[in-house]
């Protein structure tokens, strides 16, 4: 920063810019009863994938067991943030951790987030907390999970308990993490428990989520006026390709559907957006036509400048932004690091356009259980040894590191 040349630029953000990095539950914590450790290796599961993939399913890969672990490493978990120079860390609660079984509150799970919230706290790092990141409890899910209307009352004795125990240490509310990715892989795709094609549980289910988004809102306020209660939603930068009229007009309909019509139907429900962001889709006649050459261990391309335009889209709703996710992985770390500083110019560039960004959660803090894919792609800024446990920040994690303790850094 000292030794700034003439061609140099400090990248200052905003005074009290959150620096973070995120995680969810289930797939971190380890030993997790719910819908998906049920499923991840049941029949219907190994099955399906088999037939699906053409080759055997591979156990130690995809059935999330002990996971990172979290659940016995908080500590390591915090030592990581710490070293990271997070100032916030998201997370999310497990309701199946919380309510076990119908109606029956586990005092032990309620510890475990206790013990979180109080050490990040004492840390001075805000916890910004997710209330339900894909994962329902088994008994919820016997019922007919996001598919019951019977949802609404159950989710919301859960985050009455949630947000009244904790109202007092924690600011910031999620209240569901991407239900359109959600209900998109369970019932389109049908690749996500309960593994059931059907639009109109696909409906169901995004409508459900929807409506108890609104009404967890209410409750939320209600028991806390100055929470900051969001949704995290996944949006993508859609480009028409070449501009040919039919990849301009599938484009307009796919900003509607996927980038719009959540936000809109939560408009009066939000103090914050929150902002999922990791692709670029330039349509190609209904396709998507990828250009790139770099590619993550998802097979996503590397094209951090679409972040610049999922946030100007955002500005429309004129509140707060929070970037809750945004990542790229790579074992082998190569372009992590351009891709988080090339992310973070275009971030910067969007606040000089006007638009309130006010925080950017790294995805994700640790190598961790990425769903239908297993343990394969590394997202983390911190690699975990999956015997040990042992938690290394990656090259990439120590500039970034550096990045959130300047709250900024220095570009050409
Ligand atoms: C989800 C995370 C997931 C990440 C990378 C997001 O859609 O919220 O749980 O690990 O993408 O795939």
């Amino acid at each position: 920063m000292q030794n700034q040349d003439q061609n140099e630029k400090f990248l200052k953000f905003p005074n009290g810019f959150l620096w973070g990095a995120a995680t969810s539950s289930h797939q971190v914590e380890g030993g997790n009863r719910n819908d998906w450790s049920e499923w991840e290796d049941s029949e219907l599961r190994i099955k399906n994938y088999e037939l699906r993939m053409k080759k055997k399913f591979d156990h130690d890969n995809f059935v999330s067991g002990a996971a990172c672990d979290s659940y016995n490493h908080w500590s390591d978990d915090l030592e990581c943030i710490k070293k990271l120079n997070l100032n916030a860390y998201r997370f999310s609660i497990e309701w199946s951790r919380i309510e076990p079984e119908e109606g029956k509150f586990s005092e032990k799970g309620m510890d475990y987030y206790r013990k979180i919230i109080k050490d990040l706290k004492a840390n001075n790092i805000i916890p910004f907390i997710t209330l339900w990141h894909f994962t329902t409890p088994i008994w919820m899910a016997k019922k007919g999970g996001w598919t019951s209307s019977e949802i609404n009352k159950f989710f919301l004795r859960y985050v009455e308990k949630i947000v009244t125990e904790f109202k007092n240490d924690v600011d910031f509310w999620v209240t569901f993490n991407e239900p359109d990715i959600y209900a998109g892989f369970s019932f389109l795709k049908g690749e996500w428990p309960p593994e059931k094609k059907n639009i109109f549980l696909y409906c169901k289910s995004l409508f459900n989520l929807i409506k108890v988004h609104n009404d967890s809102y209410l409750l939320i306020k209600k028991i806390d006026s100055r929470a900051q209660v969001g949704i995290a939603k996944h949006n993508i930068y859609f480009e028409a390709y070449e501009n040919r009229v039919i990849n301009l007009v599938l484009k307009k309909f796919m900003d509607w559907w996927w980038n719009s019509f959540i936000f809109n139907r939560i408009k009066k429900y939000q103090d914050f957006l929150g902002l999922n962001h990791y692709n670029h889709n330039r349509i190609n006649y209904g396709f998507y036509k990828n250009e790139n050459k770099i590619m993550s261990d998802m097979g996503w391309e590397f094209y951090p400048s679409s972040i610049y335009f999922a946030l100007i889209d955002l500005k429309k709703y004129n509140k707060p932004i929070y970037i809750t996710e945004n990542g790229w992985a790579e074992s082998g770390d190569v372009h992590r690091l351009n891709f988080i500083q090339e992310t973070l110019e275009n971030v910067h560039k969007t606040i000089e356009d006007g638009v309130d960004v006010r925080g950017y959660f790294y995805w994700s803090l640790l190598d961790n259980f990425e769903w239908a894919r297993g343990f394969e792609p590394k997202f983390g800024l911190c690699e975990v040894n999956r015997k040990t446990f042992e938690r290394k920040a990656r090259p990439s994690a120590k500039v970034y590191a550096e990045i959130c303790k300047n709250n900024g850094f220095v570009i050409e």
